[in-house]
């Protein structure tokens, strides 16, 4: 982290602070959670118990499916000493309609911070509205930025630096790809995303993206071609064609995008030592060939685990 920079000040002024999307966040604010989920890691790796959230519980609303993200933010409220609380959507009122309002206003006398996987991003924003406590998004049909936060993590760990490298993103321009160029643009990474007709990420987000990246003096790029988005990658980045909720869409999503494929071909405009990443999960054979993704540049099982630490970050530090 700059040295210029107030690291007390930084963590007193998270504090309390909810996470819905990176676009909430200083590039300094990021770059401090991201070298506390690097020291967070350590910590783990060395035995080293660090408990600051004893006696603090976390609600988790999930509307959605989820491996990774219920487990990693389950483990890791545990490791830093809380407890967690899964609360299907299904099994609590808000699934027999009680407000998001009554239910952000009960769940705060209860708990000291909520996750929420839902669909709307509106609900994430009604939620934190109405709550006192902390609000994380855990995957909207906007956003994903716990999962860009790892995904960040992981590229400092293994390239050393953030700034100056190049992110392609080919396929859909879902969630993923607005956190994951809403972080690089905060950061300092060039982006080019490729995506067919009519599955380009959000023009609002781009252009917001695009306006920081005007500071940050990096290019937000958005092509049709994916061989001129993967040209001189030095980051791979692909989704699934079709996310949660649009899985009626399957096969007509197969055809818009089978020129899409990240493969052995198309990586070859990559740099040598691209690195290849997924949120997970993933498949095979669709939006990447078994090569690729289980080849040797690929890191997806480092970026699934820095998801436990990157969320331990956030707790610690919001909580
Ligand atoms: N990447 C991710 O969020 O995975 P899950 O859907 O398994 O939580
Ligand atoms: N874009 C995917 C991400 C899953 C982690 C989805 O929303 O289903």
């Amino acid at each position: 982290m700059n040295t210029t920079v107030n690291v007390e000040e930084i963590a007193s002024q998270l504090k309390g602070r909810d996470f819905l999307g990176l676009m909430d966040y200083e590039p300094d604010e990021i770059r401090y959670l991201l070298d506390l989920a690097i020291e967070l890691k350590k910590k783990q790796k060395a035995g080293e118990v660090y408990q600051p959230l004893k006696g603090k519980t976390l609600g988790m609303i999930f509307e959605k499916s989820s491996t990774r993200t219920r487990v990693s933010f389950e483990v890791g409220m545990y490791q830093l000493g809380g407890h967690a609380l899964f609360l299907s959507r299904n099994d609590i009122q808000m699934g027999r309609g009680e407000t998001i309002r009554d239910t952000a206003m009960t769940m705060s006398r209860y708990l000291d911070g909520i996750i929420i996987r839902t669909f709307g991003h509106r609900n994430v924003v009604e939620l934190a509205r109405g709550a006192t406590i902390p609000v994380i998004n855990a995957l909207s049909d906007q956003s994903h930025p716990c999962q860009a936060l790892a995904d960040y993590q992981t590229i400092l760990e293994k390239k050393g630096r953030l700034e100056g490298l190049k992110i392609a993103y080919i396929g859909d321009g879902n969630n993923m790809v607005h956190s994951l160029m809403m972080g690089a643009s905060k950061l300092g990474l060039h982006f080019a995303s490729a995506s067919p007709e009519g599955y380009e990420p959000d023009k609002e987000i781009v252009q917001s993206a695009r306006e920081n990246a005007s500071e940050t003096g990096c290019r937000i790029d958005i092509v049709r071609d994916p061989r001129e988005a993967m040209e001189n990658a030095d980051i791979v980045y692909t989704d699934v064609w079709a996310s949660m909720g649009f899985e009626e869409e399957q096969k007509e999503r197969e055809r818009a995008f089978k020129n899409y494929q990240v493969n052995e071909e198309l990586v070859k405009s990559a740099k040598q030592d691209y690195l290849f990443l997924h949120c997970l999960p993933a498949h095979r054979g669709e939006e990447v060939t078994e090569g690729v993704i289980d080849g040797p540049h690929s890191v997806i099982f480092d970026e699934a685990e820095n998801r436990l630490h990157a969320q331990k970050a956030i707790m610690a530090a919001l909580m």
